[in-house]
């Protein structure tokens, strides 16, 4: 007898690829020893919270051995942490939110999920270029909406317009895009975003309501070669930013994330306090109070990746390069993430190639798993010297 719900039997069966690569991955490690396997199938930062976070934490101590220091806050998060969020993303993304626009989350996804629980309804669609990540099918089905994915150009990933601007229906409600993307590592540039905008502009007018532009962006650290993230609340007023913590500051355990609704948008209010609303109703009633705390200490000082850090993940994608070149598989050099996602050899899948690669004791997630099939995606969350080993099964791959 089945116990859960069809749908979450269905979305079981269709969600596991990462989770099928990290089963597989113990497997090998047992085999081999952790040494001997190249896993670049987990987005997990491996490198250590920013001196400023230990030091924070440190510092906790005293504060929360108050009456109620560990206690319930406002659903929207500390004052301090929001007015504190805000100022950084005005600095980082020459913005002019104050502490009401942004509401804080339980990560990225948590913060997805409390907005579409306040602006999707059932039936409505969600289009999103492709490769996506994941779990946007599974958050749109969490309240009976659907994702549309529609494919970005092969190799380079750059939007296809077009077929977004086609795809659009009465039922759109939102359009989804991460940049700097997960996995293909694209960044969209400002006359891509400028463009999307104006899509969305006419087609909001079209159907008498706005369709929501949300830019999922807890990458926006992490660009290369001097390719900057645009600002899309600048091109869009129905712009809505949710990202978190996880991935710059390498606390992706403590669950700290935002929505910022951008306030050019007439009754922003409405929509901020709709999400503050969902975030409670969905019983996460607030992101984790220590992280939050943590924000409102030094999340202007922290949120910026380190030189030895940037150095550390630069180096990687520098060596991975130049592994795929050695091996002969073709990649658009990432201009952001830790991420790859190299075109599987001629005349082979991408799952049939994942599995050559174990073979070689070599993780990777097949770009089925991303809706792109032919494509494979590589995590660069290792140290370098798994990198190196990894050259000669990528070599033998190939053959
Ligand atoms: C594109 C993208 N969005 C959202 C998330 C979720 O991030 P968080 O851990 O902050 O919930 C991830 C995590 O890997 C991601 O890659």
């Amino acid at each position: 007898m089945q116990l859960v719900s069809t749908q979450i039997a269905e979305f079981q069966k269709n969600s596991s690829w990462i989770r099928r690569m990290f089963e597989a991955g113990g497997e090998l490690k047992k085999k081999y020893g952790a040494e001997n396997v190249y896993d670049f199938s987990l987005g997990s930062p491996d490198l250590t919270p920013p001196a400023e976070i230990v030091s924070a934490v440190a510092g906790l101590a005293a504060e929360i051995a108050k009456p109620a220091g560990m206690g319930y806050m406002p659903n929207a998060g500390y004052e301090q942490s929001r007015q504190a969020l805000a100022d950084w993303l005005n600095a980082d993304q020459g913005l002019k939110l104050s502490g009401k626009d942004v509401v804080l989350t339980v990560g990225a996804a948590g913060g997805l999920n409390a907005l579409f629980r306040a602006v999707l309804s059932p039936g409505e669609e969600v289009i999103c270029p492709a490769p996506y990540f994941v779990e946007y099918g599974f958050y749109c089905g969490n309240y009976g909406a659907k994702l549309r994915p529609v494919k970005s150009r092969p190799l380079t990933f750059t939007l296809d317009l077009e077929g977004i601007a086609a795809a659009i229906n009465e039922k759109t409600r939102a359009v989804i895009i991460n940049s700097p993307n997960n996995p293909s590592g694209v960044v969209y540039s400002e006359a891509e975003i400028r463009r999307l905008g104006e899509i969305l502009q006419a087609a909001s007018e079209k159907f008498g309501r706005p369709i929501f532009l949300v830019s999922d962006e807890p990458y926006r650290f992490l660009t290369f070669d001097g390719c900057s993230v645009p600002a899309v609340f600048k091109f869009y007023k129905y712009a809505v930013i949710v990202s978190s913590f996880s991935k710059n500051l390498a606390l992706a355990g403590e669950r700290v994330g935002y929505v910022a609704v951008n306030p050019a948008m007439e009754n922003s209010a409405e929509l901020v306090a709709g999400v503050i609303f969902t975030n409670r109703i969905l019983g996460f009633v607030n992101a984790p109070c220590l992280g939050q705390k943590v924000l409102a200490a030094c999340v202007a000082q922290a949120s910026r990746l380190s030189q030895s850090q940037f150095e550390i993940y630069a180096e990687r994608r520098r060596l991975m390069a130049e592994v795929l070149d050695a091996a002969g598989l073709q990649y658009q050099l990432p201009a952001g993430t830790f991420y790859f996602f190299p075109k599987a050899p001629e005349g082979c899948d991408d799952v049939e190639f994942i599995k050559r690669l174990q073979e070689q004791r070599i993780l990777a997630v097949p770009g089925t798993g991303f809706g792109y099939p032919g494509y494979f995606r590589l995590a660069l969350c290792v140290d370098k010297r798994f990198i190196l080993a990894a050259a000669e099964g990528f070599r033998a791959a190939m053959k």
